[in-house]
């Protein structure tokens, strides 16, 4: 009986000895290459990675230039390292735990034609011709006719006056890019119908750009802002640009049209996945840009956001929404063994639970949920990304207005010219303002 007790503890000092032998070695390694680093500073040039230096975001500086669409950097160079310091102010309630209630975020699509959809394409007279599939000649409506039905509960039934009472004298604003108009233009759908044509009203087509009730004393507003932090596409109309060069630490320009909204519903996500950006740091020297990566740009704008978000919202006073990364449908191949093309005449959703495309990149998504987190109560994610990966069947593909005159060999190629991007509407992004309606 001894003997088992003997060995362990004449192990037990050896195992001590080969952790300390460790450990020390460890440290001495690192603290030579430290100090061969100090010595040899043309060593941290070459072999390191750019020191990491913090800069505060959204502090006003009045010698900055603006950037336009025919902004252009005059030197480019390696991204430095800075990033963006901000303080989450964290308020102790950490984001509510999927667990604790119902995730509306995982469910399936149940075929409902009684139910929906829930307003008609053709009475709706803000609809968008890029989303107006039905006007444009798709001759499958199939894609209207799906609810999203949660595994473990229910989602709130939309009822669209109880949505105007949440709305009384408030402004709800959209801010993001052509993802999140369509969301936009799919919630006034929902909403314009019960107000009578003379106590409602649409600005004309700007950055901001506002539909507004008289009734209820209410505006539903969408702000164009593709990248959220400034950038030289932030003209809502030309904006196809050979390079992106934003301000990667401030969103103090759109903020200033966003500050006063009492619900906020962000989304940023495909224009940071079209290469590297240019970066234009507002204490840097005129004209001369950094490049980084695009994930690595977007963090960097997500930083400014939050910063945002940290110092200026007060959850009793504000709701934040987060809109997760809308998928893409670019190759059919992943949903449909050998397969050469995209969502072209796809007509019905992916069956498969738990399918995912290559178009969501989870990087991207870990990086928005460690942002998210650390801003805890002061803003509510849209996990839309499951549920719409699902709709191979909901994008617009040939069905829209296009702006450029489509070639022959296009013409007769349809999957060639297909948006597999945005959504019809009727359609996908109603139930995603379903998931908001639920969660206000
Ligand atoms: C709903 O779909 C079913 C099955 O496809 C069909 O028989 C029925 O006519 C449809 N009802 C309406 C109102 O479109
Ligand atoms: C309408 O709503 C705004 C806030 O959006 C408020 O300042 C104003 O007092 C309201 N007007 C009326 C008549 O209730
Ligand atoms: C580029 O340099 C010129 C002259 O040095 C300067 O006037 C201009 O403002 C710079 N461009 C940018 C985008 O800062
Ligand atoms: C959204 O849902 C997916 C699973 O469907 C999950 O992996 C992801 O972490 C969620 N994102 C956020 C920001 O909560």
């Amino acid at each position: 009986m001894m003997l088992p007790w003997n060995r362990k503890k004449t192990h037990f000092p050896l195992i001590a000895i080969l952790s300390l032998v460790f450990i020390v070695f460890t440290i001495l390694y690192n603290e030579r290459s430290i100090r061969q680093i100090q010595e040899n500073p043309d060593h941290v040039h070459h072999h390191q990675e750019a020191p990491v230096t913090f800069v505060k975001a959204n502090r006003i500086n009045p010698a900055q230039e603006v950037l336009d669409r025919f902004s252009k950097c005059n030197s480019t160079r390696d991204y430095s390292g800075r990033k963006i310091a901000w303080v989450d102010r964290n308020d102790g309630q950490r984001r509510r735990v999927a667990s604790e209630r119902c995730d509306v975020a995982s469910g399936k699509w149940v075929f409902d034609n009684t139910s929906y959809p829930l307003y008609k394409e053709s009475e709706c007279p803000y609809m968008s011709d890029q989303l107006a599939c039905h006007r444009h000649g798709r001759p499958d409506l199939g894609y209207q006719y799906w609810r999203w039905q949660p595994h473990g509960c229910n989602l709130k039934r939309w009822n669209v006056i109880e949505m105007w009472e949440k709305l009384r004298g408030k402004r709800l604003m959209f801010v993001g890019d052509s993802l999140n108009r369509g969301q936009w233009i799919s919630m006034v759908c929902l909403l314009q119908s019960v107000i009578p044509a003379n106590k409602r009203s649409m600005s004309p087509n700007a950055p901001l750009t506002i539909f507004r009730s008289e009734e209820y004393n209410a505006t539903v507003e969408f702000l164009w802002a593709p990248l959220l932090v400034e950038s030289n596409s932030d003209d809502p109309v030309n904006h196809r640009l050979d390079e992106r060069i934003i301000h990667p630490d401030s969103v103090l320009k759109h903020a200033s049209k966003w500050e006063h909204a009492d619900i906020l519903v962000f989304n940023t996500y495909l224009w940071w996945r079209q290469g590297p950006v240019k970066l234009l740091w507002s204490a840097g020297k005129n004209g001369i840009c950094e490049e980084l990566d695009g994930l690595g740009a977007m963090e960097l704008a997500m930083g400014a956001w939050a910063d945002w978000v940290a110092s200026k919202v007060d959850p009793l006073k504000k709701q934040v929404f987060f809109v997760t990364m809308s998928p893409t449908h670019l190759w059919n191949r992943e949903w449909k063994h050998r397969s050469e093309g995209n969502c072209y005449d796809e007509k019905t959703p992916v069956d498969f639970e738990g399918y995912w495309g290559s178009g969501s990149d989870l990087p991207t998504m870990r990086m928005v949920e460690k942002v998210l987190s650390r801003l805890g109560s002061k803003v509510s994610v849209l996990n839309i990304t499951q549920l719409s990966e699902y709709r191979k069947d909901g994008h617009p593909s040939i069905y829209r207005k296009f702006w450029e005159t489509l070639k022959p060999e296009q013409l007769s190629n349809p999957p060639s010219y297909s948006d597999c991007i945005h959504w019809c509407l009727p359609g996908v992004p109603d139930v995603w303002n379903e998931l908001l309606f639920h969660s206000l």
